[in-house]
């Protein structure tokens, strides 16, 4: 039946183009005031208009009393790692006493670890495990999530954590969308000798990429492209596998050291370009010229510690559409709260607010292809949407670290009931 949301304080609509907002488009959030959303039965947005319009046209309509709370789009995040096993709390520590990321992983610890750990799981464990983690992702606002695969490292174990979330999908009401993360890290076992790496990225490009593609267990191909990691002419040979097999393509580019990733971005025209914390002039330049979605992950660097975060500003006022995400993953950025997010955005990117809500709806969701679909409230979208506890949706970002989310829904049915 038809529901109506009504007596919200102020609905976050972002309402605009069904594509990725850019520039000036991006500072506007369009947040309304004395309105109510109408959702039709099969979990469609019919309209956002005042309440007393909504309650004349819709008497029979089932009220939903929002209690002069913030309504906004679900939030889209569009970059984690949530299949994983155990928590990685040691290596915590371990960078506090000044051993770095990328040495913790040469000693066997950080991707590698969870790669142990995850191969040594039944899919009914790591079904468990992140079926309580995405419920507590969606108590904090979020109903899309983006997943990747890439602690499995072979054939089997990466094809069986697709299917993982292909299980999930369907036992759960979220959105999820599964990307392929096949080239995360080279398995221990082939770093030691070039043919070994070679042999790593045959079985990346010629059996799990056809693989995945033919079975349809994920929309996208990611490749973790950083010095020390994979290289760009690796991550090209990858990605064009990837996309010659139908999938969509993203980067983890220029995380922790700049290496030319986000102009590779570029050049392939990937759906978007994550991390970026050591982009470069010339890779600012090289994403203006093109439509990629720059993803911007600061609870990454706030965990691990860093000084430098990516250069928000400058990809805006380049004309570069900014998302935000959480990277929701055991090593790097174990937060469940995207509304935390959102204040890494404002205070550590400085991004408006509205910026940063734009950032973590309508371009996570052109991120991820779904601009279309997903991330406005407005009439024709999914009634993806949920409910804060604060008067005005400055304060999203302002109670750092609490949980104001009250309840959410997606496609209007119940999702998190606070
Ligand atoms: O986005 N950079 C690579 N992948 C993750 C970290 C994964 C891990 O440490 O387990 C990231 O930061
Ligand atoms: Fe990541």
């Amino acid at each position: 039946m038809t529901q109506l949301f009504l007596n919200a304080s102020q609905v976050v609509t972002c309402a605009g183009p069904a594509r990725a907002r850019r520039g000036v488009e991006q500072g506007d959030a369009v947040v309304r005031e004395r309105v109510g959303v109408a959702v039709d039965a099969a979990g469609r947005i019919l309209a956002v208009a005042p309440d007393a319009e909504l309650r004349a046209a819709q008497p029979t309509a089932r009220i939903i009393d929002c209690a002069g709370g913030v309504l906004t789009p679900g939030f889209v995040d569009s970059h984690t790692h949530a299949i994983f096993g155990r928590a990685r709390y040691e290596e915590q520590e371990m960078r506090a006493a000044g051993i770095g990321y990328l040495e913790i992983a040469k000693r066997g610890g950080g991707i590698h670890s969870s790669v142990r750990d995850l191969r040594s799981r039944t899919a009914d464990e790591l079904i468990a495990l992140a079926t309580d983690r995405l419920r507590r992702i969606a108590a904090h606002g979020t109903t899309t999530v983006e997943i990747k695969s890439g602690y499995g490292l072979s054939l089997e174990s990466e094809l069986a954590t697709l299917r993982v979330i292909r299980q999930l999908a369907a036992d759960l009401p979220l959105r999820l969308v599964p990307t392929f993360l096949g080239a995360h890290e080279i398995p221990l076992d082939h770093q030691e000798r070039a043919a070994q790496r070679e042999d790593y990225l045959r079985l990346v490009t010629e059996e799990m990429i056809p693989a995945v593609a033919t079975a349809g267990l994920a929309r996208f191909c990611d490749v973790f492209c950083e010095p020390g990691v994979y290289t760009v002419d690796e991550t090209r040979r990858i990605l064009r596998a990837a996309r010659a097999a139908g999938l969509q393509l993203k980067l983890h580019a220029d995380e922790l050291e700049n290496g030319t990733a986000a102009e590779l971005a570029a050049e392939l025209g990937a759906t978007s370009a994550d991390h970026l914390a050591a982009i470069s002039e010339l890779g600012i330049q090289a994403l203006a010229a093109a439509r990629t979605v720059a993803t911007l992950l600061p609870g990454t660097m706030l965990f691990l510690g860093r000084p430098k975060q990516a250069p928000a500003r400058a990809l805006i006022e380049a004309g570069i559409p900014v998302a935000l995400a959480s990277d929701f993953n055991p090593g790097t950025s174990p937060t469940v709260n995207f509304p935390l997010v959102l204040t890494l955005g404002v205070s550590q990117l400085r991004l408006s607010v509205a910026e940063a809500l734009i950032a973590g709806t309508v371009n996570g969701a052109a991120a991820l292809g779904l601009a279309h679909e997903i991330g406005q409230v407005a009439p024709g979208f999914q009634a993806d949407l949920a409910l804060f506890d604060v008067r005005d949706h400055r304060e999203l970002p302002y109670w750092y670290g609490d949980r104001r989310c009250q309840r959410t829904w997606v496609g209007g049915r119940p999702v998190h009931v606070g």
